[in-house]
C-alpha cells in the first residue's frame, strides 16, 4: 500500500537528514578558518531558515533512487548526504554574490550580508565558502561526481554573465532566457540530482532522468521566481519584489508580455533606465496575458518531471519527487 499522496509531505520524509544540514555547514566553515569575521559573514544564511529546497530535493532523490535500485530504504550513505550539503552551500554563495552584484538589501526575511558589512569581505565570504565546498567536493573522492558539480559553477557563473548588459535581438530573446535561466538556476539542481544519482549507482538511463526531473524542476522554480517578482509582496517573499524590471531584466512575464503589447520592445532594449519605463511596463505585464502564460510554462515543466518520477519504482520518497512540484508551482515565497 501507497501513502495518498495528499499526506506526503516532502520535507518531512527527509527530516532526520535536512534539519542538520546548516548546522554541519557551519561547523564545516568553522573548522576552515580561524578569522572569527570571516567565519560570521560566511556562516550568515545557514540559519535554519530558509527553504533548504535544493538538499530536501538531493535528499528524496536519493532515498528514491537508493529503494529504486536496492528494493530497501536503508540510512543514506554520507556521500549522499555531503552532495545534499553542497548544493545548499553552492547556493547560498551564489546569492551572497548576487546580491552585491543587484544591490539587493533584504534576503531569507532579513538584511542581506552586503548590507551588513562591505563588500570586499563579502565577495571573499561568498568565495570562501564555494572554497570548502571544493574540499568537501573532493573529499567525495569521485571524478564524475566531481566534474558533474563543477560543472554548475561555470553554468552558474555564464548564467550570471549571460544577464549582465545582454543585447540580443527580438527573436532570439527567449531563447536567450531560457539557457540563461538553465545556467543559473537548473542547473544546479539537475546536476546535484545527477550526481546523486550516480552515487546511488544509477545506470546512464537513470542518472539521465535524474537529470532531466531536475532540469525541469529547476526551470519551474525560475518561471515561478520571475513570476513572483511581479505579484508578491517584499516581505511575503522575504527578499525584494517588482526588482527584475529595475534592474533593467526582462524575464518571461514581459517577453511574453510583449506579443500583446510590441511597445514593450524598445522599453526592453534600454532596460528599463527612462522615467516611468518600470512603471509603465510593470502595467503592461499585468493587462497582457505575460502572467498567465508564464505560469502554464511552469506548470508544462512540472508536468514533465512528474511523467519522469513516475518511471521510478514506487516509494514514499518517490511519491515526494510527485508532491514537490506542486509545491513549486503554488509557492507564495
Ligand atoms: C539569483 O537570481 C541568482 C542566482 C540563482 C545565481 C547567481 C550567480 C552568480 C552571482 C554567479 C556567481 C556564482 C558563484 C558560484 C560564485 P535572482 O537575482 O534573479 O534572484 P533573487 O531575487 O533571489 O535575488
Ligand atoms: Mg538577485
Ligand atoms: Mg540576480
Amino acid at each position: 500500500g501507497s501513502l495518498p499522496e495528499y499526506r506526503v509531505d516532502p520535507y518531512q520524509l527527509v527530516d532526520d537528514d535536512l534539519k542538520n544540514v546548516h548546522f554541519d555547514i557551519q561547523e564545516e566553515l568553522r573548522r576552515h578558518t580561524s578569522h572569527d569575521e570571516l567565519y560570521t559573514i560566511a556562516q550568515y544564511y545557514f540559519d535554519g531558515q530558509g527553504k533548504c529546497l535544493r538538499p530536501m530535493l538531493c535528499l528524496l532523490l536519493s532515498h528514491a533512487l537508493n529503494f529504486h535500485i536496492h528494493k530497501k530504504d536503508k540510512p543514506l550513505p554520507e556521500a549522499q548526504r555531503r552532495v545534499a550539503m553542497i548544493s545548499e552551500m553552492v547556493h547560498s554563495a551564489s546569492l551572497i554574490h548576487d546580491d552585491v552584484i543587484d544591490c539587493s538589501d533584504f534576503r531569507r526575511g532579513k538584511p542581506s550580508v552586503n548590507v551588513l558589512w562591505n563588500h570586499k569581505k563579502v565577495a571573499m565570504s561568498g568565495d570562501f565558502i564555494l572554497a570548502v565546498a571544493s574540499i568537501l567536493i573532493a573529499r567525495i573522492n569521485n571524478d564524475d561526481v566531481t566534474i558533474c558539480l563543477g560543472q554548475v559553477l561555470t553554468d552558474l557563473v555564464q548564467g550570471e554573465f549571460m544577464q549582465l548588459g545582454s543585447k540580443e535581438t527580438e527573436n532570439e530573446r527567449f531563447t536567450h532566457y531560457l539557457t540563461k535561466t538553465y545556467r543559473k538556476t537548473a542547473s544546479l539542481i539537475a546536476n546535484y540530482l545527477k550526481a546523486e544519482s550516480m552515487l546511488a549507482g544509477a545506470d546512464e538511463g537513470l542518472t539521465e532522468l535524474a537529470f532531466q526531473y531536475g532540469r525541469n524542476v529547476g526551470l519551474a522554480f525560475q518561471l515561478v521566481d520571475d513570476l513572483l517578482d511581479f505579484v508578491a509582496s517584499s516581505s511575503a517573499l522575504g527578499k525584494p519584489a517588482a526588482a527584475d524590471l529595475k534592474l533593467g531584466l526582462a524575464t518571461a512575464p514581459v517577453l511574453f508580455a510583449c506579443e500583446k503589447y510590441p511597445e514593450l520592445n524598445a522599453m526592453i532594449m534600454r532596460r528599463f533606465q527612462e522615467p516611468g519605463d518600470v512603471e509603465h511596463a510593470f502595467e503592461l505585464v499585468h493587462k497582457s496575458q505575460g502572467l498567465e502564460q508564464t505560469q502554464f510554462l511552469a506548470r508544462k515543466h512540472c508536468v514533465e518531471a512528474q511523467r519522469l518520477a513516475e518511471r521510478i519504482a514506487e516509494s514514499p520518497y518517490q511519491k515526494g519527487l510527485l508532491v514537490v512540484t506542486d509545491l513549486v508551482l503554488n509557492r507564495m515565497k
